[in-house]
């Protein structure tokens, strides 16, 4: 391992460089081999996890929280009706104060605009490591796992594999930009080639897209971006449609729902699967809005993985805190 890992933050995998990432990747690789093989690795004895949910989660909060256990300590649950910010209490408080009973501060904060600002803000006066457990521009949790799952079915190099990430209609919520904008950044830095497919009125954050351009340009990499989901799909090797919100157009609910009705035929079905290649990996972080960002018979098709994908955010996220709560000091 080239640096230290003890003690850093874990908000963009933008922080971390290349070898980083892989020592993130092997540890992983090397926990869920522990946990199949039912070895004992309490290598976090006694320490805690404040967990810090601004909004809800089923695989973030539970692969944190079954994770510090496995690893021998305790995550406490809060939302902010249980904590003091509820009442004002400033970032710079609840960092300085948490800092001194535990070991890393994880906080799940997607409000548009503001919830990076406010992880950036506690990480700026936190002793100990701020891990994201996704904001309003970054999930870093899940694109690890996301890759791993990428190297477990196609290998360790994944260079020119061709992965579309495409915006889906959906009705459940308007999902924040983090997963495709964690994704367009991680991807080509191991050389995946990026088919960026969304309407007009659901962009990514452009600052984001040039950062993901460069970055492919950088690693050997194909971007492209296109507005036609059909063609998107055309020999993709792996497709990743998920509805995200259009905040970079409009924050005015009434005025997104009304982009949002333009477009309920993106949406991932057989047809569109089938003008992917013949072993295409569907994708999709979780949770999905069943007969509206894919229909039940591609989610629970032979060429889903959405459960691999799942399971591995178990074992990135103990990695993550394993490497940046243990680790070498
Ligand atoms: N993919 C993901 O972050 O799931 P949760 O919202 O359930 O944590």
């Amino acid at each position: 391992m080239k640096t230290i890992l003890h003690g850093r933050d874990f908000i963009t995998t933008m922080d971390w460089d290349k070898d980083e990432l892989d020592t993130l990747f092997e540890t992983s690789y090397e926990l869920k081999k522990q946990f199949a093989m039912g070895v004992p690795h309490k290598y976090l004895d006694a320490k805690t996890v404040f967990m810090m949910f601004f909004e809800q989660s089923t695989r973030t909060r539970n692969s944190i929280e079954a994770g510090i256990t496995q690893l021998g300590g305790h995550a406490h649950d809060l939302t902010p009706d249980k904590m003091q910010l509820s009442h004002g209490e400033s970032a710079k408080d609840t960092a300085m104060v948490l800092s001194r009973f535990g070991h890393a501060i994880a906080i799940r904060n997607c409000f548009y605009g503001i919830g990076n600002k406010y992880l950036n803000d506690v990480a700026k006066y936190a002793d100990i490591p701020v891990i994201s457990m996704q904001d309003d521009v970054y999930h870093p949790l899940q694109v690890v796992a996301d890759l791993m799952t990428l190297q477990e079915k196609r290998g360790k190099n994944l260079r020119g594999l061709n992965v579309t990430i495409s915006w889906a209609y959906a009705e459940s919520h308007a999902k924040p930009l983090s997963v495709p904008q964690s994704q367009i950044l991680l991807f080509p830095r191991y050389g995946i080639n990026i088919t960026l497919a969304h309407p007009k009125e659901f962009p990514l954050m452009p600052e984001i897209v040039e950062k993901a351009k460069k970055l492919a340009e950088e690693n050997g990499a194909s971007f492209r971006i296109t507005d036609d989901m059909n063609e998107a799909f055309r020999n993709a090797d792996v497709v990743i449609p998920k509805n995200w919100g259009g905040f970079v157009v409009t924050q005015d609910p009434d005025e997104m729902k009304a982009n949002l009705r333009k477009h309920k035929d993106w949406i991932c079905d057989e047809r569109r699967m089938s003008l992917a290649s013949k072993d295409v990996l569907y994708m999709h972080a979780l949770p999905a809005d069943r007969g509206r960002e894919v229909v039940d018979s591609v989610i629970d098709g032979p060429h889903s993985i959405i459960y691999d994908e799942a399971e591995n955010r178990l074992h990135t996220a103990k990695a993550v805190m394993l490497l940046t709560m243990g680790g070498r000091p």
